[in-house]
């Protein structure tokens, strides 16, 4: 067992983190905090870490499930399976529109579906209000249990994303930051090392 600060490692192997960067807005901010994440992970020895850019997926409006896709699927949507399927976990950081999360998400998890199954995911949800996006979680986390992904009961909420972080996702209060962060990633670690253990065994 390693221990690093407080988060305590039974993996002998680093685990892979998966970020689901959400927005595609022109001039984001939430991605900051996607950045933030990979950065964390990375410099803790925690995990390694990639983020998934939805801007950069650019998937079409959907019209079907990957599964039942009547054509050859895109490449990108089949890339996109692939890396939630082998993930040990994900993290999806997303804004808050409307009270709701953005199209670009909804697309993302309504193409998939085995693929989510029991997948421990942690949500970090980010507005440049003083809320922090946090009545965005009812409805995201709604959807992931009802396509039985594994919700991580752990919250990150960024308020002011665009004050909190630069552009490169380094947190202007960086000791608080990583504190909470701790905390977050601590939940998700433990999720991924118990279905580690579960689907060994
Ligand atoms: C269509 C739209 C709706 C929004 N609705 C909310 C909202 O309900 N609550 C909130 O705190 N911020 C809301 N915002 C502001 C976002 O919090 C802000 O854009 C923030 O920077 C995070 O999103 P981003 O990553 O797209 O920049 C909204 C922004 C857009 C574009």
């Amino acid at each position: 067992m390693v221990y690093l600060g407080k988060i305590k490692k039974h993996h002998t192997a680093m685990p892979h983190i998966s970020i689901i960067s959400s927005s595609i807005r022109i001039g984001r901010n939430s991605h900051r905090v996607a950045l933030y994440f990979k950065n964390y992970l990375e410099e803790n020895k925690l995990a390694t870490a990639e983020i998934l850019d939805l801007k950069e997926y650019n998937f079409p409006i959907f019209e079907e499930r990957l599964r039942f896709m009547p054509t050859t699927p895109p490449a990108n949507v089949l890339e996109f399976a692939k890396k939630i399927t082998d993930t040990d976990g994900v993290i999806i950081v997303t804004p808050e529109y409307n009270g709701g999360y953005p199209p670009a998400l909804k697309n993302a998890v309504d193409l998939l579906y085995n693929e989510w199954h029991r997948k421990p995911i942690a949500i970090s949800t980010v507005s440049d209000g003083s809320f922090g996006g946090t009545q965005v979680i009812t409805s995201i986390q709604f959807s992931l249990w009802k396509i039985r992904a594994w919700t991580v009961p752990a919250m990150f909420p960024v308020p002011k994303a665009p004050e909190a972080f630069d552009e490169n996702g380094v947190p202007t209060d960086k000791a608080g930051t990583d504190k909470r962060a701790a905390n977050f990633i601590k939940e998700l670690l433990w999720c991924v090392e118990a279905k580690a253990r579960m689907d060994k065994g």
